[in-house]
């Protein structure tokens, strides 16, 4: 017994010292976890034991956890909150557009993407949204038929139903058909249908759905019921994707775009894949960053500037300080730029991910970084990584009592795509083809500029900053998150990370605290009400261009810790609830 002893407390001091001589790597407990729970919390996020959700509107959420309470895995919720969304949600969530999701399986102990990002149709060409004077046509490429790749929600849908589903496809869209017979419009929903006259003016399919029959505006508290949606979403229950891709729904469809000189043919709809893909990973403080790879950028440009950050110590120069955001800010110009030149679709171009998200580039990008002086925008190119190896978009996490964890982003652009129905299917179209670099260096909606690898092209899939992610530590997801905010996206599900890693804020006080972003170009430090007046005033006589312009992003995340789920859901839109059981 005293011989053990002896050897266990030379062992321990053997451990003492080699930690001390900096020999072994800091002990972490098997499971660090993020915090949950600080005295000084003024917001507390939601608990469940066993599976929870998170979306940004509280029917689809509740649609999600009767899925989970059923019996459904996490993936099962999803599918079910994708359709509910296309109902109750239709600025963001549809049929007629696009996304990516991301799966953690707890089995198999694997993680998955799967892509179904639109594709332009055949007969898209590089200069086809040029006008004749070599302009961008932003009428054509963002509010017309024209403007709608080939919509590739159903299909990624139905393939993650089919890879890891357990419930019966049908089971997952009841919810959906019976929210579309008739739901309770929110405020939200009101406010948000009134903005979006304009864009749906043109279009009397979507006048006839979206408002009453003398054009009068739903207020909050009436029925929006949606029949020609219902009776889509039973054809898709009953026959499965080919209803969408081939089948009456496909039909309709095509009609539509016939009428008004639209792309999308009905071999576009039949050639439609959706597309299993490895997820981008990198590390940040020991915690493994799990996020959507290209044609998404905002994974790979989340970890760059992971990267960047993990060469300060963050926690030290705390939160909102004018050290640290001046360091995020600098370190976001640096990534965008590199956006703007080597991302794309990786099908069409070589997308330089290894060299992009490399800590030794990041290392290189970090002692560009002056600590006192922000770089002009226009004094930053695009650098050398190693060579090659909507606002209106909507985010939800689910996890589920098996470990399984599920983040899908999704979209139609902007809010409510082209504004168009298509006829006689209740179906919104995406104006996702504004995504695409119509012109070099000619700023899309979001302001955001690309080059040749972002050029249309038939087939390929335009860029997106879509980041569904997920963060695992010793090998469990720990937290589950993603945003919509179009070129925001990414900047913001970084802030996320910092605030929940760095500065060990519980997810709901990480989701509330004031966000900045940057992206290059423009050259603007735009921020949140929130930040101090007296950082914005250093931060101003460093040399950035600071304007404090309407809130960011709409955060759904899940937190995972050995005692359960802690969920919030961002509360700079009304409507959204984390809810679990
Ligand atoms: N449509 C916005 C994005 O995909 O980034």
């Amino acid at each position: 017994m005293r011989r053990c002893f002896r050897n266990h407390a030379f062992g321990l001091l053997l451990l003492l010292l080699l930690s001390i001589c900096g020999l072994l790597p800091s002990i972490q407990p098997a499971w660090a976890e993020p915090a949950v729970y600080n005295a000084r919390d003024r917001i507390h996020p939601t608990f469940a034991r066993n599976g929870m959700v998170s979306t940004q509107d509280a029917l689809a959420s509740q649609a999600g956890l009767d899925i989970l309470r059923q019996g459904g895995n996490a993936i099962d919720a999803a599918v079910a909150i994708g359709f509910a969304l296309a109902v109750t949600l239709p600025q963001a969530g549809n049929l007629g557009g696009g996304g990516f999701l991301l799966t953690y399986d707890a089995a198999q102990r694997q993680s998955e993407a799967i892509d179904f990002r639109e594709t332009a149709p055949a007969a898209a060409s590089r200069d086809f949204f040029l006008s004749a004077k070599g302009e961008v046509d932003e009428a054509r490429i963002r509010y017309s038929h024209q403007a709608s790749g080939t919509p590739g929600t159903v299909a990624g849908l139905a393939l993650a139903h089919q890879r890891h589903g357990r419930l019966p496809w049908k089971t997952l869209i009841e919810p959906a058909i019976r929210l579309a017979e008739g739901f309770p419009i929110s405020a939200e929903l009101a406010q948000s249908l009134q903005e979006a006259r304009k864009s749906m003016t043109p279009w009397p399919a979507s006048m006839k759905i979206f408002f009453k029959a003398d054009g009068v505006a739903y207020q909050a508290g009436e029925t929006l019921a949606q029949p020609d949606l219902a009776a889509s979403l039973r054809l898709i229950a009953e026959q499965g994707p080919k209803a969408f891709y081939e089948g009456a729904i496909a039909e309709k469809l095509i009609a539509d775009m016939a009428a008004h000189q639209g792309l999308i043919t009905l071999a576009d709809l039949k050639n439609y894949r959706a597309v299993v893909r490895t997820p981008v990973r990198g590390v940040y403080r020991g915690y493994e960053i799990v996020s959507m790879p290209p044609p998404s950028s905002g994974g790979v440009h989340l970890i760059q500037i992971l990267n960047i950050l993990e060469t300060w110590p963050l926690a030290e120069s705390g939160p909102a300080s004018a050290v640290t955001l001046h360091r995020m800010a600098e370190a976001m110009k640096l990534a965008y730029a590199d956006r703007s030149e080597y991302l794309g679709d990786p099908d069409f171009v070589k997308v330089p991910v290894a060299g992009l998200t490399a800590k030794a580039y990041a290392r290189e990008l970090a002692a560009r970084i002056d600590p006192n002086r922000a770089q002009p925008a226009t004094a930053i190119k695009p650098g050398q990584p190693q060579r090659y190896e909507s606002d209106q978009t909507t985010h939800y996490s689910v996890a589920d009592q098996d470990g399984n964890a599920v983040a899908v982003t999704y979209t139609l652009n902007l809010a409510y795509g082209s504004g168009a129905v298509a006829a006689g299917t209740g179906i919104l179209l995406n104006n996702e083809m504004d995504d695409f670099a119509a012109k070099p260096g000619v700023p899309n909606a979001f302001g955001l500029i690309g080059g040749d690898a972002n050029a249309v092209s038939p087939g390929k899939r335009p860029l997106s900053s879509m980041t569904p992610t997920l963060v695992f530590k010793t090998g469990q997801p720990v937290l589950i998150t993603g945003s919509p905010g179009g070129s925001r996206i990414i900047t913001t599900v970084l802030q996320i990370i910092l605030n929940v890693l760095d500065h060990q804020m519980n997810i709901a006080e990480a989701t509330v605290a004031p966000r900045i972003h940057h992206q290059w170009l423009p050259d603007e430090l735009r921020i949140e009400e929130g930040i101090s007046p007296d950082t914005v005033r250093l931060l101003t006589g460093w040399g950035h261009q600071v304007v404090i312009k309407e809130a960011m992003g709409n955060t759904q995340s899940i937190v995972r810790t050995p005692q359960g789920l802690y969920g919030f859901a961002d509360t700079r839109r009304s409507g959204g609830l984390a809810v679990g059981y």
